[in-house]
């Protein structure tokens, strides 16, 4: 087996090779003046088990693209078997047709993945209206959580019996209210209507002693971060102690890390699915644990 990274996956990669003490090999991801992708394995995959590591962000496209020519390439030069290690996979939320014409991205991002790779791994993909990756991925699939370690930064971070674990909306009570539960903390989980990418409205369903109480707000994404913007302003309208917040995938789209440090979250974590420096929790440890 050899790991590659993907251009966004080169910590994540190099971590899960050193955990797995598989070898780390070097796939050259350039372009051509024109923009044009090129790349070339400068290991030889013959006969291996191939591994891309990589999340598809800050550019989707260019990423999903990375995967098709390197899995497409690998098989060409003799590899016996392509995985694809996504921890954070793009156009999933993109999962019907919202407005007459539109495209449903989910379907054509997943077709594009099942014509050349043997396997995805991911971590908390966004499934809403779809519900198991077989309706998207035909090849083998595997979905991995980082509910346990949330659970265990949060167990180790903060007191039980000060601390209220928040989700956002219905859809993040599959990671507050589990995580919450798994140690037995309490949790509560808000209302949300979006109008729009950029607005969204948070309602806070249960009314509670909110003094001296640490929130931690938990959901799978930040990406523009108005979610999680106006879950701290409508919590700390209730003064509690200190509001935090936790994702899997940190997205931070058009500075929202930064949006949501002035709105008053005194501490703003995320798993390293993809590169940032809020990263404070390994996911390459449960990636290395499905490979080998
Ligand atoms: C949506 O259903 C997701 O679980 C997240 O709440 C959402 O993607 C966050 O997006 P934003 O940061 O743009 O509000």
């Amino acid at each position: 087996m050899i790991i590659f990274p993907l251009q966004n996956g080169k910590k994540l990669a190099a971590s899960i090779a050193k955990r797995s003490k598989a070898k780390l090999g070097e796939l050259n991801i350039e372009h051509f003046p024109d923009g044009e992708l090129h790349l070339r394995f400068e290991d030889d995959v013959r006969d291996k088990i191939v591994v891309l590591v990589g999340s598809m962000h800050p550019l989707p496209s260019e990423a999903l693209l990375e995967v098709v020519f390197a899995s497409k390439t690998a098989k060409e030069l003799g590899a016996k078997k392509v995985i694809a290690a996504i921890p954070y996979i793009a156009y999933l939320r993109q999962d019907k047709r919202f407005h007459p014409g539109e495209c449903v991205s989910n379907r054509i991002m997943a077709w594009l993945v099942n014509s050349c790779c043997d396997k995805i791994i991911t971590v908390d993909p966004h499934l809403h209206r779809i519900t198991n990756l077989a309706y998207l991925f035909h090849i083998e699939r595997k979905k991995l959580t980082a509910n346990d370690l949330i659970a265990q930064y949060i167990r180790k971070k903060f007191k039980k019996e000060k601390t209220v674990i928040a989700g956002p909306d219905i859809e993040s009570s599959q990671w507050a209210k589990e995580i919450a539960d798994s140690i037995g903390f309490e949790s509560v989980i808000f209302l949300k209507q979006r109008f729009s990418s950029r607005h969204v409205k948070i309602h806070v369903t249960k009314e509670k002693e909110w003094k001296g109480k640490d929130v931690v707000i938990v959901d799978d994404i930040i990406s523009s971060g108005h979610t999680m913007i106006e879950a701290v302003r409508e919590i700390k309208k209730r003064k509690p102690k200190s509001v935090h917040c936790i994702c899997v995938h940190g997205i931070f789209a058009e500075g929202a890390f930064e949006k949501l440090k002035k709105s008053g979250a005194k501490s703003i974590i995320s798993t390293n699915s993809i590169e940032h420096k809020s990263n404070a929790i390994d996911l390459s440890g449960l990636i290395a644990k499905e490979l080998f």
